[in-house]
């Protein structure tokens, strides 16, 4: 666990950054996202002492950084720059080799690190080990850069911008791989973008910076949801939620109001209630205050019944073949599975099967158009 508390850090009179603090815990990816300028590298320089704090401490588990050499702790933590930081003059093998001498391997366990190394990052050792920085592209480049991070095994990676000057298609098979390794090994990663895409699709929680203050620290749902005041909600963008579905659950779009009735109640109640209201299906409950769901009754149904039938119970004449929803199916769920345009009305249950609200064929649309709406807005 990092522990960073109350850390404040100044270049002569300029407060960079102002009383920060954020605990992140072991093998969480965290993101910290900002604009040019908020103080982001300053932070992760000061995790691996490449800078001294003035104010605070930073607890790197249970022991604070203040005790520890800085060249000690950097060689137990990696570190993925830019623009990969690799030595021009060395191969990649060399390059990879070096961070090995220094963390003191024995020289014949090396190459065959060097090579465990390369392949884990997708890069044929045969291909690449001969080749300098030069020779390789930018995404290859980034590659090396993270193998040469998890050299030595560090239990935290910090990472300033590493994708950024990456073409798209690059980058995001760069962040999917990362995310994959940072999982698969299990690291701590600590992630510097200004993009918030990129926050969004690895971080477990985004640390939003402004001007050097932490403006608000949760998991990306919470940030797309609840920003905490009016910078971060800028910066996420109002649309932004709506382009990730994953991220809007049936509680978020569906009415509560559902029009129903306990199934003790008549088909005729019932035909008047849809009358009344102007709908084509009622609800129907169990008697009782916890509103369990026990079916569902439609206007076309009632109306073949003769007269003498409206006295019957909901509970005879209902039909269980709909679909529901819980509270927390995502609309992406949502989308992919039901068929609204066969199903008109959507119950939306808790887990104990209680009906808390609905959604319709037009409420899934308005939610789903939302993102292009606000998108025209912006125009
Ligand atoms: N060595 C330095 N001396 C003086 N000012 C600096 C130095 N390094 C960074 N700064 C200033 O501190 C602020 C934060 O910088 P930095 O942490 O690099 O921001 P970010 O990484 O978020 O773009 C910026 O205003 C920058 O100009
Ligand atoms: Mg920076």
């Amino acid at each position: 666990m990092i522990k960073i508390e109350h850390v404040s850090k100044s270049y002569k009179d300029k407060l960079v950054l102002r009383d920060v603090s954020v605990t992140v815990e072991d093998n969480e990816f965290i993101v910290i996202i900002g604009s040019s300028g908020c103080g982001k590298t300053t932070l992760l320089k000061l995790i691996n002492k490449l800078l001294p704090m003035d104010r605070g401490n930073i607890i790197i588990n249970g022991h604070s950084i203040r005790d520890v050499q800085g060249t000690e702790l950097r060689r137990k933590i990696g570190y993925v720059l830019q623009d990969g930081g690799l030595f021009p003059h060395l191969t990649v093998k060399e390059n990879l080799e070096l961070v090995l001498k220094i963390g003191n391997m024995p020289t014949e366990k090396r190459v065959d690190r060097v090579f465990e190394l390369l392949d884990m990052v997708n890069m044929d050792p045969k291909v690449y080990c001969n080749s300098y920085p030069c020779q390789l592209s930018g995404g290859q480049r980034q590659r090396v850069g993270v193998a040469r991070a998890f050299a030595l095994d560090p239990d935290l990676i910090l990472m300033d911008e590493p994708f950024s000057a990456l073409d798209p298609l690059t980058r995001e098979e760069l962040q999917d791989e990362i995310v994959k390794l940072q999982k698969e090994y299990k690291k701590t990663v600590i992630f510097v973008t200004h993009d918030m895409d990129e926050a969004i699709k690895c971080a477990d929680k985004i640390c939003v910076i402004e001007e050097g203050r932490v403006a608000q620290f949760d998991q990306p749902e919470e940030i797309l949801k609840h920003p905490a005041d009016d910078y971060v909600e800028k910066f996420v963008g109002r649309n932004r939620l709506w382009g990730n579905p994953s991220y809007i659950h049936a509680s978020d779009i569906m009415s509560t109001k559902p029009v129903q009735l306990s199934k003790d109640r008549t088909a005729l109640q019932a035909l008047q209630t849809m009358r009344k209201n102007g709908i084509n299906s009622v609800l129907v409950t169990a008697a009782g205050p916890r509103k369990i769901l026990e079916g569902v009754v439609w206007l076309e149904d009632l109306q073949k019944l003769d007269d003498r039938k409206m006295a019957l119970r909901l509970s005879e004449v209902l039909s269980v073949d709909y679909r529901f929803v819980f509270e927390d199916t995502t609309l992406q769920e949502i989308i992919d599975r039901i068929d609204y345009d066969r199903s008109g009305i959507i119950p939306v249950l808790n887990r104990r099967g209680e009906l808390k609200g609905f959604l319709t064929k037009s409420m899934l649309l308005s939610a789903l158009s939302k993102r292009y709406r606000h998108e025209e807005e912006e125009l």
